[in-house]
């Protein structure tokens, strides 16, 4: 079989791992990688040539798949839809890239017959996107809490032994949880992407980013005792209830044992069925390895419909 061309946008934590994966695997031939600054210094070793700053000569490089890890999420959802206008499969990283208007995305992905997966967008390693499709498979879902940022829940262990503010969110930035902005983690803005999006897969519908109010971690929040950031949406009288709240009053075990970058996910079943998953949040290798199992799902698929004709 002739290697699957892929695309890659970004090449920072998630862009650079996939990059590093693929550029070693024979089945994959990479075509070009989209950044910033095609001249700067990158930590995986690559042709220079690969990279551009133009988004039309990446996708007129004819690839069958795009890997997309923008830090951007305008230009991220932009590029996400010219590829699969043109009918490329896209496996993205950016959750807030998806989360502006996924049933866009999928009715974008339908009409052109493109595939569009985004597990990596929530959850980093855990597999969020799955568990909540399961748990809606198996009837209608009431409501979900999770655990949704690794940096917020590695900066709160670390601040509750006693670390200084700066320290904490210095070594997120170092370990690859952080965001390019950081904000987006503190202000709890990277939670409600993800809240939006998982409510998304579980209701049909996406929340306004302005239906999720976030409490903010600042150097001013006390933490005295296990505190987690916990997102949450439930369908309360037919409606959806959305927060991204810091909460000190754990009852759950899955919460307050969660260590380090951990997500961790419960849904809630409209038949008290409950399904929970938990897995490395953040990182460039649980995320490279999230985008990798969207892209074996993809490459099956390719080939069950090849096969077919
Ligand atoms: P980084 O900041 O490490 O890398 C971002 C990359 O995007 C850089 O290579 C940058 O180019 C490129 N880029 C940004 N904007 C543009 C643009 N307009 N045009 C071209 N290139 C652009 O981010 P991460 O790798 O950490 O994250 C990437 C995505 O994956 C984000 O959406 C993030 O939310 C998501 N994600 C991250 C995880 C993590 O643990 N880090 C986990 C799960 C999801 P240049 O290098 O030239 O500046
Ligand atoms: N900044 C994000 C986090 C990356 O810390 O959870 C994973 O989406």
């Amino acid at each position: 079989d002739a290697p699957v061309r892929v695309a890659i946008a970004g090449c920072g934590v998630v862009g650079g791992g996939l990059l590093a994966r693929l550029l070693v695997d024979p089945r994959f031939q990479v075509v070009g990688v989209l950044v910033r600054d095609p001249r700067k210094a990158r930590d995986v070793d690559a042709p220079v040539n690969l990279f551009t700053s133009d988004r039309e000569a990446l996708l007129n490089q004819k690839p069958d798949l795009l890997l997309e890890a923008l830090s951007e999420g305008g230009a991220g959802h932009d590029l996400i839809r010219c590829a699969l206008e043109r009918g490329i499969d896209v496996a993205s990283a950016n959750k807030q890239a998806i989360s502006r208007d996924p049933a866009g995305l999928a009715a974008l992905a339908q009409a052109s017959g493109a595939r569009l997966a985004y597990s990596a967008a929530v959850g980093g390693g855990a597999p969020m996107i799955e568990t909540l499709r399961a748990a809606r498979a198996a009837g209608p879902v009431a409501g979900f809490e999770a655990v949704l940022n690794g940096t917020v829940n590695f900066m709160l262990g670390r601040l509750e032994a006693g670390a200084d503010f700066a320290d904490a969110l210095a070594d997120a930035r170092v370990a690859g949880f952080a965001e390019e902005d950081p904000s987006s983690d503190l202000e709890g803005r990277d939670s409600a992407a993800k809240v939006r999006l998982l409510a998304f897969e579980a209701f049909g519908e996406t929340p306004a980013e302005a239906d999720v109010p976030c409490d903010v971690l600042s150097d001013a929040f006390v933490v005295s005792g296990p505190v987690r950031q916990i997102g949450a949406c439930h369908r309360v009288d037919g409606a959806l209830k959305s927060s991204v709240r810091l909460d000190g009053a754990l009852s759950d075990p899955l919460f307050a044992r969660l260590r380090g970058e951990r997500n961790a996910l419960k849904v809630y079943g409209e038949d008290g069925r409950v399904w929970s998953c938990k897995g490395r949040g953040a990182g460039r290798w649980p995320t490279t390895e999230s985008v990798l199992s969207d892209v074996a799902d993809i490459v099956r698929a390719r080939h069950a419909v090849l096969g077919h004709h």
